[in-house]
């Protein structure tokens, strides 16, 4: 072999052990489909299986609006195009109601599909992939009691590229480390960080992304936004103007609402709704496991105020007489004999972005599932325009101690007002 030909053979291997690495990671067997579900269905597995899925979510993503549960068909918007979440009732044919326990591991643990596809990481596997065997054969226990219902996968709005299932055999070799991560010991924050890091999934949206789409593990925890919310910083808990308590944390995730607190809208409201289901010690050791993830307060550089600071906080006072002070004023009800803290003491109007703020202002608050709560706001976004939004968001800013104007308000309510339906 002359030099030539040896870099030729050299580049030649390479290039076949590429193929073969790739082939390996992107292409799964199928496992073969089962007449019945291969695990022993008792009562107390079902109802243990309750909690996981409770704890999960799963019913939160596999369920369009005013669809049957756990059908699937909720359209998932990514930067890269909109998905649709699957059927995981036990259907046979469009349903799960063939996969054996070991094909449901398997797609929670790897993500992948029965038949060997790769799934998307938009249904969190790099998540789930914690959770052990025994609550995963629960998970599977309960969703195989459930009513099958027949509704087909709805075709995915992707790029070409992003169609080609096997490149995320790369995502899952960057971001998909294989569990189990079971809790070492009994201490409740142990539990917790179980709980969080895995059926939880808690920071696929409380951490901000990369430019693929996977969590920056550096800044995990530290703050997200998904669907045009932010999902504040977890680990400044203690660093609010108002500090949380455990307890406070317990009774936000349970209820969606917290004394001296805000309560819990957009893409966390539905997580409190499940969390309210579970058992209270559950809640009470993701509260301990949080309250171990705190840092001090990271501050931002304050940007210059807009010019017309002062005319703005004035225009914005006016429209919260009238529009907001029969709740949120000092001497309404809702402060008083319901003990609602001042919209100062929330973070969507402390913290470092005004997202919240405005969002909570053109949705409103719906009435919640729980009952006898009495939290609900209207929706504001057909009432005031976008300047009368972004006054009234820069007058309740100038409201929260030591927080600097936001800087882009208007920019930041037009687009939030364009990017909905
Ligand atoms: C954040 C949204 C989200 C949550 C929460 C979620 N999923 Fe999913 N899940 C998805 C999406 C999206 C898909 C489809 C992915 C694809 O087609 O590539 C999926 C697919 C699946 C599949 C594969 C189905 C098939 O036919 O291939 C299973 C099984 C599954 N999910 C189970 C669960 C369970 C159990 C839970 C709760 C512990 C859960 N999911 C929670 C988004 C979610
Ligand atoms: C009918 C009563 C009602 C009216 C009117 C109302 N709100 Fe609310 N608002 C609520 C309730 C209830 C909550 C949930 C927070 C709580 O209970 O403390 C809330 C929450 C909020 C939040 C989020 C704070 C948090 O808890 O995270 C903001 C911001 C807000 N309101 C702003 C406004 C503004 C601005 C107006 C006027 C344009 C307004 N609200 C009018 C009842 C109302
Ligand atoms: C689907 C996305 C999503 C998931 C999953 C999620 N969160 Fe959230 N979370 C949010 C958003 C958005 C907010 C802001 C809601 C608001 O201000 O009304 C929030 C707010 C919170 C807050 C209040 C923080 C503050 O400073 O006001 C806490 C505490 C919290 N989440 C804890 C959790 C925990 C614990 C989990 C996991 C069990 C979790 N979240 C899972 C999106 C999510």
């Amino acid at each position: 072999m002359n030099r030539r030909q040896k870099i030729l053979a050299g580049i030649g291997a390479a290039g076949f052990i590429g193929i073969g690495l790739f082939l390996a990671l992107a292409i799964k067997p199928a496992i073969a489909p089962v007449a019945r579900p291969d695990v022993a269905l008792s009562p107390a597995l079902v109802a243990q299986g309750e909690r996981i899925v409770a704890l999960g979510d799963c019913v939160v993503c596999h369920t369009a609006p005013g669809g049957r549960a756990y059908a699937g068909g909720l359209p998932l918007k990514t930067p890269f195009g909109t998905l649709y979440t699957t059927n995981i009732t036990p259907d046979r044919g469009t349903g799960i109601g063939e996969w054996s326990f070991e094909a449901f591991r398997r797609a929670m643990r790897q993500g992948v599909s029965r038949d060997g596809h790769l799934l998307y990481p938009a249904f969190p596997y790099i998540h789930y992939t914690k959770v052990t065997d025994e609550d995963l054969r629960a998970a599977y226990a309960f969703l195989m009691t459930r009513t099958p219902v027949h509704a087909p996968a709805r075709r995915n709005e992707l790029p070409l590229p992003l169609r080609f299932r096997p490149s995320l055999a790369f995502w899952n070799l960057l971001y998909l480390r294989e569990g189990p991560e079971p809790a070492t010991g009994d201490a409740p924050a142990e539990r917790g960080r179980y709980l969080v890091e895995g059926l939880g999934h808690c920071s696929s949206c409380h951490t901000p992304l990369g430019v693929i789409g996977g969590e920056k593990h550096r800044e995990s925890m530290q703050g997200g936004v998904v669907d045009d919310w932010s999902a504040p910083a977890l680990d400044q808990l203690a660093a609010a103007p108002q500090p949380w308590t455990a307890g406070q944390i317990v009774d936000y995730l349970r209820t969606g609402l917290a004394s001296e607190h805000g309560a819990a809208a957009g893409p966390m409201r539905p997580v409190t709704e499940n969390l309210g289901r579970v058992p209270r010690e559950d809640v009470q050791a993701i509260a301990a496991y949080l309250l171990t993830l705190q840092k001090p307060l990271r501050t931002v550089e304050p940007p210059a105020p807009p010019g017309d600071q002062d005319q703005r906080i004035d225009r914005g006072r006016q429209v919260f007489a009238g529009a907001c002070a029969e709740c949120h004023g000092e001497g309404s009800p809702m402060r008083g004999a319901m003990g609602r803290p001042a919209l100062a003491m929330s973070s969507a109007v402390f913290g470092p972005s005004p997202r919240n703020a405005v969002m909570t202002i053109r949705e409103g608050l719906a009435w919640p599932s729980q009952p006898g709560s009495t939290t609900y706001m209207p929706p504001f976004a057909d009432v005031l325009n976008d300047r009368q939004i972004a006054d009234v968001v820069a007058y309740l800013r100038s409201t929260a101690p030591h927080a600097a104007p936001w800087s882009g308000l208007d920019e930041q309510v037009a687009h939030l007002r364009e990017n909905r339906p």
